[in-house]
């Protein structure tokens, strides 16, 4: 390759995507976590292009809000064709002379690599533009690409092609590379004297061919890595080809799949070598996980931090931290705040929210446990809960070392139990407990000896 130019791209995303009938602009809906966008913009940057822009139009202010300020923006306030909407960054790329990438920004399934061998081809070429062509068995609604030997002539629309242009299967792709100042000095050229309306990016080639400009194609194989989405079905179709790819990538890097069928990995989760993912587990966001971790089967897990040596059972994550060897579920449901110590253990039909387990605790059936602190080594009983809010605000349960709490106990906070203390099953506590003190917060039992037997008699009389 000769000495690599710095690369500039365009998105091309501000058309409204009328088919997905959404509020939301069309290129923001997600796949596999992301906006179909960020696809797009990983994708040039992964291949070395340092001045991403994308043109937004539709819900502009909700598109760079979502996107950052990793990217330039251009606005396109009409939509009034692709080759109008590479014009509106104009200004953005005054001084730029070299290359730049233009890519749609609904098609999420392009990846770096392959707009690196589109760029490569077009620098060792020194073409004015470079086409990505794909060879599709049904090319309908996609431009066709007009070639004569190995030469490039022009794009025909296919809602302005004649019948013979109809049956052309060399299609274009939508990715191209151009010479940006050759690009800009014939864009104000373009007319729109077309079945739409509207200023074809298209016709730029057969302006660029006339004009003597050598104009170059590439030969894609990967047909499906560009399909565009323009209806949720397609939405889907793309989802799932990207789930599948996710899915092969952590299998490859030691992770076990259990069935790839049921199970739903984001762009951004990492997880560690010998994790096991099983069947019906859904995991989002910024979750990662350590190495040999059992997650699932039927886990979701949002945004949360495991160790190593995790497992996780049938139970619900959001925004929770598991330090190495912590247990939890089946059936637990841990929101946002909560952090299992090491080896500690929650068990089924536990919900810990915005509370911290030490090392080693155990709380292992049916409680309820907020806003709380709990030293290493103590033991929850089952049926424990913490009540936490008194109808105006939130208070706080601290729980020291190696204390014991009983089953069935209902701890009102505020409250502080001291460590080593132990409380009574059944109790209701409503006065700290100190350091290795017993607390009963319940009636003594009483036995009536025969009580039940003269009762009966009584009743039978
Ligand atoms: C376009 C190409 C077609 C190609 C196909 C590949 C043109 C005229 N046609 O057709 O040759 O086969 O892509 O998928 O370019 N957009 C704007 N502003 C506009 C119009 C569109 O930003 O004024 C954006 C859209 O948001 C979309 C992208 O450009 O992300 C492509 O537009 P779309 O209307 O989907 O073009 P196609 O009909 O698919
Ligand atoms: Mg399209």
């Amino acid at each position: 390759m000769p000495d690599q130019q710095p690369l500039a791209g365009l998105i091309l995303a501000a058309g409204k995507g009328t088919r997905m009938k959404s509020a939301i602009p069309k290129c923001l809906h997600p796949v596999c976590g992301l906006p179909m966008a960020e696809w797009v913009i990983r994708a040039m940057k992964h291949c070395g292009i340092v001045k991403p822009i994308v043109v937004v139009g539709h819900g502009s202010e909700h598109m760079r809000s979502v996107l950052g300020d990793s990217v330039e923006y251009a606005i396109q306030e009409e939509q009034l064709g692709t080759g109008h909407a590479v014009l509106t960054a104009k200004s953005l790329l005054a001084d730029w002379n070299g290359t730049l990438v233009i890519a749609p920004g609904d098609t999420p399934l392009l990846d770096g690599e392959m707009l690196g061998r589109l760029v490569a081809h077009h620098l060792n070429s020194g073409a004015a533009a470079t086409l990505a062509l794909c060879r599709m068995e049904d090319p309908t609604g996609y431009g066709r690409v007009v070639v004569e030997g190995e030469r490039v002539l022009a794009i025909v629309e296919e809602r302005d092609a004649t019948e013979n242009y109809k049956r052309i299967r060399d299609v274009n792709t939508g990715l191209y590379c151009f010479d940006c100042r050759k690009l800009f000095e014939v864009l104000p050229k373009l007319e729109n004297s077309n079945s739409q309306g509207e200023y074809y990016l298209t016709d730029v080639i057969g302006r660029l061919v006339a004009a003597g400009a050598p104009v170059e194609a590439v030969f894609f194989t990967e047909a499906a890595s560009f399909a565009g989405v323009n209806d949720r079905w397609q939405l889907a179709g793309v989802s799932d080809t990207m789930r599948m790819r996710i899915l092969q990538a952590h299998a490859e890097a030691g992770v076990t799949i259990v069935d790839p069928r049921t199970t739903y990995i984001d762009a951004d989760v990492t997880i560690g070598s010998d994790s096991t993912v099983g069947a019906m587990s859904i995991l989002e966001g910024s979750t990662a996980i350590g190495c040999s971790c059992q997650i699932g089967p039927g886990a979701k897990i949002s945004n949360s931090q495991i160790g190593s040596k995790c497992t996780v059972l049938m139970s619900l994550l959001n925004r929770a931290t598991l330090h190495d060897g912590a247990r939890c579920g089946p059936y637990a449901n841990l929101r946002p705040g909560a952090v299992l110590g090491l080896n500690s253990k929650v068990g089924n039909f536990v919900e810990i929210k915005n509370a911290e387990l030490a090392e080693s605790v155990s709380v292992s059936h049916l409680s309820y446990i907020g806003d709380a602190s709990i030293g290493a080594g103590t033991n929850i009983g089952a049926g424990t809960i913490t009540c936490n809010y008194d109808g105006f605000q939130k208070n706080r349960t601290e729980i020291g070392a190696d204390a014991f709490i009983g089953s069935n106990s209902t701890l009102l906070a505020p409250i502080t139990i001291g460590d080593g203390a132990m409380v009574a099953a059944g109790s209701v506590v409503d006065q700290s407990v100190p350091a290795d003190a017993l607390a009963f917060g319940r009636a003594r039992q009483e036995n009536k000896l025969s009580w039940v037997k003269h009762w009966r008699e009584r009743k039978r009389r």
